[in-house]
């Protein structure tokens, strides 16, 4: 007797949930590597890490995957597009479709590249010689234009196909419709920042914040918010980042400076932001689509909510400052919340992504995706990049890039491979300033529930209305699902322009 639907679609969840349980062994042993791992430890890990991505791709590959998500679709089980099941088969398909194209040569061969043009992007940035990381990221533009010829791009655009696998369904096209006015926007209001003469005293805070002080009111501040430490922990690490190992266990990381507070503290809000995110995934559909995160623009979005809609806000530190002036007597005591609110938002164009600030921000991802599109396209040659990046940096930010250190080699994305990934970062802002928006207005009164240390509301609007539905919806989808409009970049220009407007006199 041949099995019915609901069979099938039973054999197929569970094959899903096992290779995502097999995966998570992958996501323990890379916090490990990146936390407490002895330096002699590497060799073995590769091992073991390969060994399981070798397991997870053929588990995800696997013939009898494919006729099980063959057997379902068509099936009354995918007729109510938007129900849970017909998400988790469509989810499926793409999932299934996406590792099948690419054929294993392909795949180990971008694997082993990445490995070691890490390693040579690493010498590379250190003695700040473009030069030298030249024929990987040659290698590696021509390996991922074989990637997205695998995948296929209805479009006409090879952009297109890496862009989604990292926010799927979007395209270069939508992008550049969302960037454009963002950036003239923002070109506008950083120049109106910089001809208001008024500079924040950034001294305050370098000052001396022990580290042990820092930890405590960093995991104080993210208990505060919501992260729950009875399901997850904070480590030190080189690079923070947040990972979920799955139902019940998030990991967070940040990184200690005694003479800049906002880095430890504003990282740890950030990741705190992913890991509540991870906290609030349906775990009865762990290893499932739907109870998997969205996008990667959607998980930015949660992180840059809670470390600059709410962090970097007066509510925020209405409630905090007191306690931080406890905390830190000697670097604060004699500082009033006011300075501090102008030191963590000020201004100012600078050369590294990852320590911009708030508005500034967005420039340095639009400016990667202006050079990636035309790389994958062959447009650009990597030989050119330097010369390319300083020329759209000065342009945009009215400052020359010192050298290649502080230019275009400063990230570790395109060594590992990950073109297509910085415009999430842009977007997740976007994705935030709109649900921020909207929860404000649902929930009401959000500054005066901050101000007295109250987080709940938010965090329970993001459970119900985001995390909950895991990949459900499709980014662009949820966006509309959640608030009611298609993602639009005023929010955001409106919010940077309300807490500008005002802290700058503009
Ligand atoms: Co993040």
């Amino acid at each position: 007797m041949p099995r019915s639907p609901e069979q099938a679609y039973a054999e197929l969840t569970q094959r899903l949930k096992t290779t995502a349980l097999l995966e998570s062994c992958s996501s323990v042993l890379g916090w490990d590597e990146q936390t407490y791992m002895p330096p002699g430890g590497a060799g073995h890990r590769a091992n073991q890490l390969s060994l399981l991505a070798g397991m997870c791709h053929e588990r995800a590959t696997a013939p009898e995957t494919g006729d099980l998500i063959a057997e379902v679709e068509g099936t009354h089980l995918a007729a109510d597009k938007d129900s849970p099941v017909a998400a988790n088969i469509r989810e499926a398909r793409r999932d299934f479709d996406r590792a099948t194209k690419l054929p294993r040569r392909l795949v180990e061969e971008l694997s082993h590249t990445c490995t070691l043009s890490q390693q040579a992007w690493i010498t590379a940035r250190k003695q700040s010689n473009f030069k030298q990381f030249q024929p990987w990221l040659e290698k590696i533009v021509g390996l991922k234009r074989e990637e997205a010829q695998c995948i296929g791009y209805g479009s006409g655009v090879p952009y297109d196909a890496l862009l989604d696998a990292f926010e799927p369904g979007m395209t270069a096209a939508d992008v550049t419709r969302l960037f454009t006015p963002l950036r003239d926007e923002l070109v506008k209001l950083i120049a109106a920042i910089r001809d208001s003469g008024r500079q924040p005293n950034r001294e305050i805070i370098t000052r001396l914040f022990p580290t042990a002080a820092q930890r405590e009111f960093s995991i104080a501040a993210a208990r505060q918010i919501g992260f729950n430490f009875d399901e997850g922990r904070l480590d030190t690490a080189p690079h923070p980042f947040c990972s979920g190992f799955g139902p019940g266990d998030t990991r967070l990381t940040t990184r200690y400076d005694e003479h800049h507070f906002p880095g430890a503290f504003f990282g740890t809000l950030h990741e705190a932001g992913h890991g509540m995110y991870e906290q609030g995934l349906d775990h009865e559909a762990y290893g499932l689509p739907t109870g998997a995160a969205c996008s990667l623009g959607i998980h930015e979005s949660q992180s840059r909510m809670w470390e600059n809609f709410v962090g970097r806000g007066r509510p925020f530190w209405k409630f905090f400052y007191p306690k931080l002036q406890q905390a830190f007597p000697e670097a604060l005591g004699k500082s009033s919340v006011e300075d501090f609110y102008g030191a963590i938002n000020d201004v100012q164009p600078s050369f590294i992504r990852v320590e911009a600030d708030e508005a500034t921000y967005n420039l340095h991802i639009l400016l990667r995706f202006d050079l990636e599109r035309p790389l994958i396209a062959g447009d650009l040659k990597p030989a050119d990049v330097p010369g390319v990046w300083n020329e759209t940096f000065t342009k945009y930010f009215g400052i020359v890039p010192p050298d290649d250190a502080r230019g275009c080699l400063q990230d570790i994305h395109w060594s590992g491979g990950m073109i297509g990934y910085f415009p999430t970062y842009a977007l997740g802002n976007m994705y935030a300033a709109q649900f921020f928006d909207c929860a404000s207005h649902e929930l009401g009164d959000l500054p005066g529930a901050f101000s007295r240390g109250e987080f709940g509301a938010l965090k329970q609007w993001l459970n119900e209305k985001i995390h909950r539905h895991g990949r459900r919806f499709r980014a662009q989808k949820l966006v509309e699902v959640v608030t009611g409009q298609a993602l639009s970049p005023q929010p955001l220009v409106k919010h940077l322009h309300q807490k500008f407007d005002e802290l700058y006199h503009l």
